[in-house]
């Protein structure tokens, strides 16, 4: 089954992944985003935006944004609740060649929630999103992730989250820092991480 398929299948059963909150945006991301000069917009793209929880928020704080999703039900909703058009958030597998069609140096900041335990070739993805950032920009990238040793009693976590030490060390080969800022402890399913990646 190709990524489209897969997700439109889980959202048309109405599924949502919306965990990223307004007191976070505000106290613990936006005061660690590079600063911009003057009154200009910061610019942003969500890579695999689902719905348009992150679009939305990010919309109201003044970002010009983007959004890009395998799956054509979610960019659907993810329209609606933003107001955006075919242009701003458009339907591409990001495996393939959906990041093709953004121009590079170009994003402040690119955010990745949930998503890059899907992706099949993680090295090249994240050297596709280094490219498309703008000079410092950051990539905000949110992942379930696996311990070695530890014993995860929920089956379906080792599906939807990464090896620690394999993810950091594909961050530290592509970006000048990589920041683990915060962790969500999601009881028996893991660690949810927050990295913040400076071009
Ligand atoms: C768990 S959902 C998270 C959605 C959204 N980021 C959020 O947090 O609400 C994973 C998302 O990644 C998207 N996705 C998975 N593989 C993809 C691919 N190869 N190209 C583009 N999007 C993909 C899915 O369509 C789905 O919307």
């Amino acid at each position: 089954m190709n990524p489209k398929e897969r997700w439109d299948e889980v959202f048309k059963q109405g599924k949502d992944f919306t965990t990223f909150n307004d007191i976070f945006i505000d106290e613990e991301l936006l005061p660690r985003l590079t600063p911009k000069e003057g009154n200009i917009p910061r610019t942003l793209l969500d890579v695999g935006c689902g719905t348009g929880d992150v679009l939305m928020r990010m919309q109201k704080r003044g970002f010009d944004v983007t959004g890009i999703d395998a799956s054509s039900e979610a960019v659907r909703i993810a329209r609606e609740r933003t107001g955006l058009d075919e242009q701003s958030v458009v339907v591409g597998d990001v495996d393939a060649l959906g990041l093709d069609q953004f121009h590079a140096n170009t994003y402040d900041l690119i955010t990745n929630k949930l998503v890059i335990a899907f992706i099949k070739d993680k090295k090249v993805f994240l050297k596709n999103i280094y490219d498309l950032l703008s000079e410092k920009g950051q990539l905000l990238l949110i992942t379930p992730l696996l311990y070695s040793g530890v014993e995860y009693t929920k089956p379906h976590t080792k599906g939807i989250a990464v090896d620690v030490e394999i993810i950091e060390s594909l961050l530290n080969e592509q970006f000048s820092k990589v920041n683990l800022f915060h962790r969500d402890f999601m009881d028996d399913n893991g660690v949810l991480g927050y990295y913040l990646c400076e071009k």
